[in-house]
């Protein structure tokens, strides 16, 4: 970085802090968070304002040509809060009167933030200094100022090759989100990888007003969270054979955003793809080194499934699904059966070209084709109120009588309820994914694995306040496993 002027956000852990006070970079953000809770609400440049632009009217579309334009669960997601952190970062500048100030990065992510007690705090410049109280980077209501190492669990993001999944498919592995055709507060594709874990994870585990789209932007933590989701952008593109979306209805699409200056400026996505073009860059991009995958060669299956690239092949296929729809309830953990249903859409290939051949029943096609390629669990079209429990862990096959927590081996993921209620709102609810192959293959190696029945239990992670769990009616239409063919 030596070699170009560009001004470098940087993580808040590498931030030096002379004589142990706040860093300087986090001195001047909070200067400007003053500043701007100052300004008139009306004023683009106040936070409320600011906050607006992400959300604000909590159920429909705001009037406001401004407001409630955050998009969430498409691939518009990471070009949309660039634009809008950059224009927000250029504020700050602007109030600061520092052009060279970049936002720094809450660096989750980063083994050496992990504190002795295995968790990741909240950097402690957004604490409230028992001296101090009118630390304006402080604020009320958060639930929880730590994450523990699986609610920042961002790897299996990053190893999904796919920015996008197309348009059309209901089944949601891409890194950045579903293809939709055009933007959409909380549109009706799969959420993106990325999107569901970390970023709604950590949204709903910090809680408070970080807890709803409609007032996240209010807490200043929430733009050092999203400074990581980008930064986490690029790093994924540093990883070999990823690249961004080359179509138009993505390239093309356009964002207005009220700006520093006055006038609002509009750009399209293609124009947000290079950081240094748009004034700014990572200290770190550094991609990380990939878990070794769970190798299935000393079990051996019985042979290999045929290379699935013949010309009806073949995307991602589900194998099995609930066939109703059921209740997530918080606190208490359940399982839900996948029963053999009966519009299983396996490998269609497989089932013309080899079932009847060689008898072979689906189910161990199913098995098959899931060892042999990638396995997702999806939670499709969940809807509802948002729930006190903020996020419920996903496991398979927790054996019966046993918590679910002593079983960490066993866990899918996390899904978390960030922006449950606009996207129920909108009607379609919330569809995310979750990359179960490990789990699955060491199943299968325990001799536990049945394509035909997988159970899985949902459990609460983290409550978003302090309210008791109450009766709640937080539905999913259809748990699926779905396979995706090797690539
Ligand atoms: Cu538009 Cu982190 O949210």
């Amino acid at each position: 970085m030596a070699d170009d002027q560009t001004p470098v956000r940087r993580a808040v852990s590498r931030l030096e802090r002379p004589g142990g006070q706040a860093a300087p970079e986090l001195a001047d953000y909070a200067t400007a968070i003053k500043a701007m809770r100052q300004l008139a609400s009306d004023d683009p440049r106040s936070l409320v304002y600011q906050a607006a632009i992400h959300g604000k009217s909590g159920q429909r579309t705001s009037d406001h040509p401004d407001w409630d334009r955050c998009q969430h669960q498409s691939w518009f997601f990471l070009p949309w809060h660039r634009m809008y952190l950059r224009e927000f970062e250029k504020i700050v500048c602007a109030l600061l009167g520092k052009p060279s100030w970049r936002l720094p990065y809450w660096d989750y992510t980063a083994d050496s933030s992990l504190s002795e007690s295995d968790r990741w705090s909240v950097p402690r410049e957004f604490l409230d200094p028992p001296n101090q109280r009118l630390n304006p980077l402080f604020v009320n209501g958060r639930a929880r100022t730590s994450l523990k190492k699986e609610e920042r669990e961002w790897e299996s993001a990053m190893a999904s090759p796919l920015f996008a999944t197309s348009s059309g498919t209901t089944l949601g592995s891409g890194f950045g989100g579903g293809a939709v055709e055009s933007p959409e507060q909380f549109a009706t594709a799969p959420t993106g990888l990325l999107e569901g874990q970390p970023h709604n994870t950590v949204h709903r585990i910090v809680g408070g007003m970080m807890g709803s789209p409609f007032l996240a932007g209010l807490d200043p933590l929430f733009w050092l969270h999203h400074a990581t989701i980008d930064r986490l952008w690029e790093v994924w593109l540093q990883q070999s054979g990823r690249t961004n979306p080359t179509v138009t209805p993505w390239l093309d699409t356009e964002f207005t955003f009220p700006t520093a200056a006055g006038e609002p400026v509009t750009m399209k996505v293609s124009a947000v793809l290079d950081i240094r073009s748009m004034g700014y860059a990572y200290d770190d991009t550094t991609p990380p080194t990939a878990p070794p995958r769970t190798e299935l060669r000393a079990v051996g299956l019985e042979r290999a499934v045929p290379a699935l690239s013949t010309e009806e092949a073949l995307g991602a296929e589900v194998i099995g699904a609930t066939d109703r729809h059921v209740r997530l309830d918080p606190g208490a953990t359940f399982a839900v059966g996948l029963e053999r249903p009966a519009a299983w859409g396996l490998t269609r290939g497989l089932r013309r070209s080899l079932a009847p051949e060689e008898g072979m029943e689906l189910e161990t096609l199913a098995t098959e084709a899931a060892m042999e390629g990638q396995v997702f669990l999806q939670l499709e079209n969940v809807r509802g109120m948002e729930p006190a429990v903020g996020v419920f862990a996903i496991y398979i096959n927790v054996p019966a009588g046993e918590d679910p927590a002593d079983h960490p081996e066993l866990r899918a993921g996390l899904f978390s309820t960030f922006g449950l209620e606009g996207a129920s709102a909108q009607g379609h609810g919330m569809t995310q994914a979750f990359n179960i192959t490990d789990v699955a293959r060491r199943l299968y190696q325990e001799g536990r694995w049945d394509a035909t029945n997988v159970s899985v239990t949902l459990a609460a992670q983290a409550a978003v306040d302090e309210r008791e769990p109450s009766v709640n009616d937080v539905t999913v239409d259809r748990i699926a496993v779905y396979v995706e063919p090797p690539r």
